[in-house]
């Protein structure tokens, strides 16, 4: 008699991800990742790895060793992992920060990005006809998150982008840093008359997340054809987002932004360029 178990198990060939973090228990991705694996009906497993940061290089070391396919890595490690891959993409190395890492057969690491093409990806989905070469974008932020955006954004064509920081050196130091002339540091708090001919605004920073204070901003002057976007997902509509829909803008909540960022990853470690639909995204804001 055969035994009938009604989920996937492994087998001795799987293939093995993760995500390495500190801590990592918040982390969407084992979920997400876990989705598609069902869906997709793939012989693999996606697992949270807290590593505390004193043991991440030993640990990715390790997770090659044991013949994992590659690895996410979030905060506070992705800076760290970048001195340990053999190879980085074009965009990791501008970005300067890893968030997917992939072993090779030959035992290489090889380092990317994809912050800024979840970003892309996400607003191309949710806005449908948006044309980054419209008009000027406006991001609020100078950390890490900005950086993955501004990227983006340049290689999309954006013919300008006014950067707004509450520690303007930062600001100044990243436009000094990318070397474009689109880039252009303008004052925090923004002033209205920064937006007037803006295709684009995104919050970068994390105000407005559960826990931290509100973004003030004063919207008034945005064109009303302008999309507002947000990375903080939680809640899915910040104040920002709220303000925007209230005086008639488009908007673009965070969360299709995680999803999209997880796509390269899984496609090249278990084989599926997967797809970011309504179902995957109520799954991952449903409760565990
Ligand atoms: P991340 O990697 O998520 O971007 P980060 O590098 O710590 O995180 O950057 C956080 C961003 O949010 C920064 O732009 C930060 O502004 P500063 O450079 O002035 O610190 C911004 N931020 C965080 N808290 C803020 C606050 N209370 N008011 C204004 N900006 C804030």
């Amino acid at each position: 008699m055969t035994t009938r178990i009604p989920y996937r198990t492994l087998s001795g060939t799987s293939r093995l991800a993760g995500v390495m973090g500190w801590p990592v228990s918040h982390s969407k991705s084992p979920r997400l990742h876990g989705y598609w694996l069902a869906k997709y009906g793939i012989d693999g497993s996606y697992m949270p790895l807290p590593v505390e940061p004193e043991n991440f290089q030993a640990a990715l070391i390790s997770l090659r060793n044991l013949g994992f396919s590659g690895v996410n890595v979030t905060v506070p490690q992705k800076e760290m992992a970048m001195p340990e891959c053999d190879e980085l993409s074009d965009r990791a190395r501008r970005i300067g920060a890893v968030n997917t890492v992939t072993f090779s057969k030959d035992g290489r690491l090889w380092g990317d990005n994809t912050d800024g093409f979840g970003f892309i990806e996400n607003l191309r989905q949710e806005a449908a006809n948006i044309d980054f070469t419209s008009g000027p974008a406006v991001v609020l932020g100078a950390g890490g998150a900005s950086r993955a955006v501004l990227v983006a954004l340049l290689d999309e064509g954006s013919p300008e982008i006014r950067i707004a920081n509450r520690t303007r050196k930062r600001a100044e130091d990243l436009a000094k840093e990318f070397n474009d002339p689109r880039l252009k540091v303008v004052d925090w708090p923004l002033d209205p008359k920064s937006l007037s001919d803006v295709a684009l605004v995104v919050n970068t920073t994390s105000l407005g997340m559960v826990g931290q204070p509100k973004l003030e901003i004063n919207l008034d002057g945005l064109p009303k054809s302008a999309l507002v976007t947000d990375i903080v997902y939680a809640p899915l509509i910040t104040d920002l987002l709220a303000q925007a829909k209230a005086r008639g803008n488009p908007v673009v909540d965070g969360l299709g932004m995680l999803l999209h960022q997880a796509r390269p990853g899984f496609h090249r470690w278990f084989g599926i360029d997967p797809e970011v639909t309504q179902e995957l995204r109520d799954f991952v804001l449903s409760p565990d």
